[in-house]
C-alpha cells in the first residue's frame, strides 16, 4: 500500500460491447483518480460468466477491456490492472461472505429481477449471488472508494452492510467504503428510451452509443435519438431526452449542465443533436486511436497481465488471510 494514499477499487465486466455509459460513468474517472490514490482496477470477468459466454468470445473482450484501461489513461505503472480470474482471493473471500449474506437481502437486489427477467432460461446462482463477489472485490483490497455510476449504488450498499456485519462480530477488519460518483456522466440514459440506462445488452443497436462505434455511426445515432415536443433546452426531469444529450455533451466537453443549457439557448433539436454527436465522436476518436496501438502491443500487454496479477494478489491475499484466520480457520504452517 502507498503510504498515507487511500484505495480505490473497480471494475467493469467483460461482457457485451461497452457503452458510453461505461465511460463516461465510471472509466473516465479512474485516470482522473489515479494520482491521489492508490488504485486496483480488474476486468471482473468472473462476474462475466452469470451470463452465457462463447469462451473465445469472453477472453478476446477481456484482454481488448484491459487495453481499453490503459487506453483511457490508466497508468498501468500506478495503478494495479488485472484480470479478477487470475486472483484467487476474489471467489474464496466472495464464498465466506456468502455465508455473512441473507437471503432476504439479496432478494431485494434490482439488477437480479431485471437480469433474471431477461434471462429466465439461466437463472443461476452466481447472478443472484453476484452482489457478493462485488463486495468481494471491494473489500479484498480495503478499498476506501469505489468509483462506479449511479446503477451500482445498491451493489454498493450491500457491500457495506456486509462489511459492517463482518467488522460487528470479528473486530475491524474490513475498510468500509464509500461511492464515488462523478459530476457528470453517472447516469447516461438509452438514446430510444430516455427513462432507460444506457446499457451494453439493449436489443436497440440505436439506444446506445459503443465505445468502438465510428465517427459516423454516432454521429447518426445521435441524429436519431429520441427528444420531445417542446422545442426548448432545458436540463429538466421532464424533459428526459433533452437532459440526457445535456449530460452527454456536458461530460464530453467538460462543461457544467447549465453551461451547455446556456450554449444552445435559442437553438433547435437539430442543433443539439449535431453538436452532441461531433463533442461524442471527438471524445472517442482518441480513445479508438490507443486502443488500436496497444493491440499491436502484445509483449507490453502480455507484462502488464503478468505483473499487475501478482501485484493484486498480494494485497488480496493479506486480506484473506486476515479474514480466514479471524472465522477461525487453522493458519498455515511456514
Ligand atoms: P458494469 O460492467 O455493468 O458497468 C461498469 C461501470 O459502468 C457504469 N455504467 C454506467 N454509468 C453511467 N451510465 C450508464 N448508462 C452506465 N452503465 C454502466 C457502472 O455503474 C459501472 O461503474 N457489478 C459491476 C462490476 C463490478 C464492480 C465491482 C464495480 C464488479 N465488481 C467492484 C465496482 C466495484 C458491473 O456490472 O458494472
Amino acid at each position: 500500500m502507498i503510504d498515507g494514499h487511500k484505495v480505490i477499487f473497480s471494475g467493469v465486466q467483460a461482457t457485451g460491447n461497452l457503452t458510453l455509459g461505461n465511460y463516461l460513468g465510471a472509466l473516465r474517472n479512474w485516470s482522473l483518480l489515479q494520482n491521489e490514490y492508490e488504485c486496483f482496477f480488474s476486468v471482473v470477468d468472473e462476474h462475466s460468466i452469470t451470463v452465457r459466454q462463447d469462451p473465445a468470445e469472453l477472453r478476446r473482450r477481456a484482454r481488448n477491456l484491459l487495453i481499453l484501461y490503459i487506453a483511457a489513461g490508466i497508468d498501468p505503472k500506478k495503478s494495479c490492472i488485472y484480470f479478477q480470474s487470475h486472483v484467487s482471493a476474489h471467489a474464496e473471500l466472495a464464498w465466506i461472505l456468502n455465508c455473512y449474506t441473507y437471503m432476504g437481502e439479496m432478494n431485494r437486489m434490482t439488477q437480479f429481477k431485471d437480469k433474471s427477467a431477461k434471462h429466465a432460461d439461466n437463472i443461476n446462482v452466481g447472478l443472484f449471488a453476484y452482489p457478493v463477489l462485488m463486495a468481494a472485490d471491494i473489500l479484498l483490497y480495503q478499498a476506501d472508494v469505489v468509483p462506479v455510476g449511479i446503477d451500482q449504488m445498491q451493489h454498493l450498499e450491500i457491500c457495506r452492510d456486509i462489511a459492517m456485519r463482518f467488522n460487528n462480530i470479528y473486530g475491524p477488519v474490513f475498510t468500509i467504503p464509500e461511492p464515488y460518483i462523478g459530476k457528470t456522466g453517472a447516469k447516461i440514459m438509452s438514446l430510444q428510451d430516455p427513462t432507460k440506462k444506457m446499457s451494453k445488452s439493449d436489443e436497440n443497436p440505436n439506444a446506445s452509443i459503443y465505445l468502438y462505434d465510428d465517427r459516423d455511426t454516432v454521429i447518426r445515432k445521435c441524429r436519431r435519438a429520441v427528444t420531445d415536443s417542446l422545442a426548448t433546452v432545458s436540463y429538466s426531469e421532464e424533459q428526459p431526452g433533452v437532459r440526457n444529450l445535456i449530460e452527454i455533451y456536458a461530460a464530453c466537453t467538460g462543461k457544467l449542465p447549465e453551461e451547455a443549457v446556456a450554449e444552445f439557448e435559442g437553438k433547435g433539436y437539430g442543433d443539439l443533436k449535431s453538436a452532441v454527436g461531433e463533442a461524442v465522436a471527438d471524445t472517442l476518436a482518441p480513445l479508438q486511436n490507443e486502443i488500436a496501438r496497444l493491440s499491436k502491443e502484445k509483449d507490453y500487454i502480455d507484462g502488464i497481465i503478468r505483473d499487475n496479477a501478482e501485484r493484486a494478489a498480494y494485497t488480496a491475499n493479506k486480506t484473506l488471510r486476515k479474514v480466514q484466520h479471524k472465522i477461525g480457520f487453522p493458519d498455515r504452517i511456514r
